[in-house]
């Protein structure tokens, strides 16, 4: 899958060159590719920001250089998907992951400052993308959380050990709890369960406690996932010990 991220900071990237993403990039799985929109600009200063028509604090990011670069970008990947990065983006879960990793390329816009002129946004963005309800400073980390997301799901990212069907949310549950050596730290021992041997059973208690972690923590995706019997079941049995406990 080819990325081509319209940056001015293209040196916090760097993060990607390590662990998944980075192998990925080394076996073709993933292709990075960046542009400065300061190379699109027509000024000496090589200016990618003015300020705000109407007044107020910040700086707006202009629109001919990320116009120019994303057409330059298109004109050899005229299908591209253009992606804003935005606080205002339609929030990104495992769901929307998976609808982006279906891409064959998808080009990232990084914002800067305030924001990008509108006038971008209406014209040359197919979709604007949130990783959570807060602020950063640009939308370089959200694209880097994105393209870390999209790569676990491509086939052949991930080794059979790190299996991404595993994953939180891939199941519509938060994860079961994971445990390595020492059995006891710290005067607390490892579930029992765990060290039984018992492949049916610990996959019948794992799937339990990803269901009673999911209902404690995150009831609505419960919500939104629906049950079977027998994870009805297996979330009955949990909240009984729950209660026990108390
Ligand atoms: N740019 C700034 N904040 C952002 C956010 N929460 N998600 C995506 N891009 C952003």
């Amino acid at each position: 899958m080819r990325f081509d991220v319209i940056t001015i900071f293209q040196e916090m990237f760097s993060a990607l060159e390590h662990s998944i993403p980075g192998r990925a990039a080394t076996n073709n799985i993933i292709d990075i590719n960046y542009w400065n929109p300061r190379d699109f600009t027509k000024d000496k200063h090589r200016c990618v920001d003015d300020r705000p028509y109407g007044g107020g604090p910040g700086m707006v990011m202009m629109a001919q250089p990320m116009h120019d670069c994303i057409h330059k970008i298109k004109e050899k990947n005229s299908t591209a998907k253009v992606i804003h990065l935005s606080p205002q983006g339609q929030l990104l879960d495992q769901d929307g992951v998976k609808y982006l990793a279906a891409q064959e390329n998808l080009i990232l816009l990084c914002g800067r400052y305030e924001g990008i002129d509108e006038r971008v946004v209406e014209q040359d963005i197919d979709e604007e993308w949130s990783i959570g309800d807060y602020v950063l400073s640009g939308g370089e980390l959200a694209a880097m959380v994105m393209i870390d997301a999209i790569t676990r799901l491509l086939p052949g990212a991930l080794g059979d050990a790190e299996s991404a069907e595993q994953d939180s949310f891939t199941t519509g549950l938060l994860d079961h709890q994971h445990y390595t050596r020492p059995e006891a730290f710290n005067g607390q021992k490892v579930p029992k369960m765990l060290l039984s041997g018992a492949h049916n059973a610990i996959a019948r208690w794992r799937l339990r406690e990803a269901l009673g972690r999911t209902y404690l923590r995150r009831p609505k995706l419960l919500k939104k996932r629906g049950l079977s019997k027998d994870e009805q079941k297996l979330l009955d049995e949990f909240i009984k010990e729950e209660r026990e406990l108390l």
